[in-house]
């Protein structure tokens, strides 16, 4: 994989234009409540302040869809990132304008601009070429460290490329060599962990590791849906009635597989869905009406564990119970801990797992853990990432 990054071009006292993804979560007084993000791309950004350029970052926060939303403001983002970096970082409250252009001549080596949300600006989910010229005229280099937007063409991380040298951040260099690597040439066995709510947005993925993995384990209210499809009765478990039949397809798919396909064998059922609510553990198929499967029993934990300490990769998408309702929370710390722990090379991928490994202290135990959410699932699925393209044509990087 041949790839252009920040390092391999001259970045001395050049204004850079540098996408991020700090689309991260705010609480309601407007205070960043995971910087996690912001973090994975202070080593671009400490790279390029070291160098002496002269930094306009952007990035988008929510769905404003074009509009200005106070809540959605980048300002508490500047401020967070300020404290990270230790230095000042100037914000702005608009994205294009008379406002940023002053910011931006007054900004000097080694200086730093945040841009204001760049969904205020009707143009930046359409691509539109206007947009990502003016944000051309702001920088002479172009730095794509926006892996979680990937996915997406929008002016700041495709259109603009069109216009101003391009090249990939570390952050993007990182999470292409692990996630290729992941896809492409994992050490065998690999075991694939998906979970999280919906059948409806993994089918590609779950194709995709039926394939690819000896061991795929489902959890999570996704894996209920594969329940009910078996036959078992769910209770009043959550599912999706209108996926039952891709997911009859995808197991009739999997008898024809090398592929060990491990469901829950027992779950944490409750009546009511509230953390510190009472449970219990019974059989798949033994749930009575009006209680719901939350969790992986404790057999299904000790199956799952067992693939794991055989494989020498585990790639992980999603949570595996009601996780933010402690103690449904336990299936999943309890596999985390075993992967954590088992010696292999281990890929997380999609904000939910993310911050669930984090609010358990373990994220530094884990070989990689992506900032992309649907960027990670396009990616493992094979499909097409316009933000990864745009990079590719303008510089052959990451070839
Ligand atoms: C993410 O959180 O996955 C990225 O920031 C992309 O956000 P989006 O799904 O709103 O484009």
């Amino acid at each position: 994989m041949s790839k252009l990054t920040v390092k391999d071009i001259s970045v001395e006292g050049k204004r850079v234009f540098l996408r991020v993804d700090f689309n991260v979560p705010l609480s309601s007084e407007g205070e960043v409540l995971d910087d996690f993000k912001i973090r994975a791309a202070l080593p671009t950004i400490n790279y390029l302040l070291e160098k002496g350029a002269r930094l306009v970052l952007a990035s988008h926060l929510g769905r404003p869809k074009g509009k200005v939303v106070e809540e959605l403001r980048m300002a508490p983002v500047a401020e967070q990132l300020s404290r990270l970096l230790g230095r000042e970082v100037l914000s702005v409250r608009e994205v294009v304008g008379d406002e940023v252009q002053k910011a931006i001549d007054s900004l000097l080596p080694g200086g730093v601009l945040l841009l204001e949300n760049l969904r205020f600006e009707p143009g930046e989910e359409k691509n539109d070429p206007d947009l990502a010229k003016s944000f051309s005229y702001m920088a002479d280099l172009f730095v794509n460290d926006a892996f979680g937007t990937a996915h997406r063409a929008h002016a700041s991380n495709c259109g603009i490329s069109a216009f101003l040298p391009a090249v990939a951040g570390l952050l993007m260099e990182r999470e292409l060599l692990y996630l290729s690597k992941s896809r492409e040439n994992p050490s065998r066995p690999v075991t694939a962990i998906l979970g999280g709510k919906k059948v409806a947005d993994k089918i590609g993925v779950i194709r995709f590791f039926l394939e690819q993995a000896d061991y795929l384990l489902l959890g999570g209210a996704m894996a209920n849906t594969f329940l009910r499809a078996q036959g078992f009765s769910m209770g009043s478990s959550l599912y999706e009635e209108d996926k039952l039949g891709v997911a009859e397809e995808i197991l009739q798919e999997t008898e024809s597989k090398k592929v060990k396909i491990l469901f829950p064998v027992d779950v944490v059922i409750t009546e009511e869905l509230r953390s510190g609510a009472s449970f219990k553990v019974v059989k798949a198929g033994e749930i009575p009406e009006g209680w719901s499967a939350v969790d992986l029993g404790t057999d299904t934990v000790r199956l799952f564990k067992n693939a794991i300490s055989a494989s020498k990769t585990v790639i992980w998408n999603g949570p595996l119970g009601a996780y933010e309702f402690p103690p449904f929370n336990h299936g999943t710390e309890e596999i985390a801990r075993a992967v954590a722990y088992s010696g292999a090379e281990s890929i997380i991928g999609g904000g939910d797992i993310v911050a669930a490994l984090q609010d358990l202290g373990l994220a530094e135990k884990f070989t990689h853990l992506s900032t992309g959410g649907g960027a990670v699932l396009k990616f493992w699925e094979g499909k097409t990432l316009p933000g990864l393209d745009a990079l590719r044509e303008k510089s052959g990087a990451m070839r």
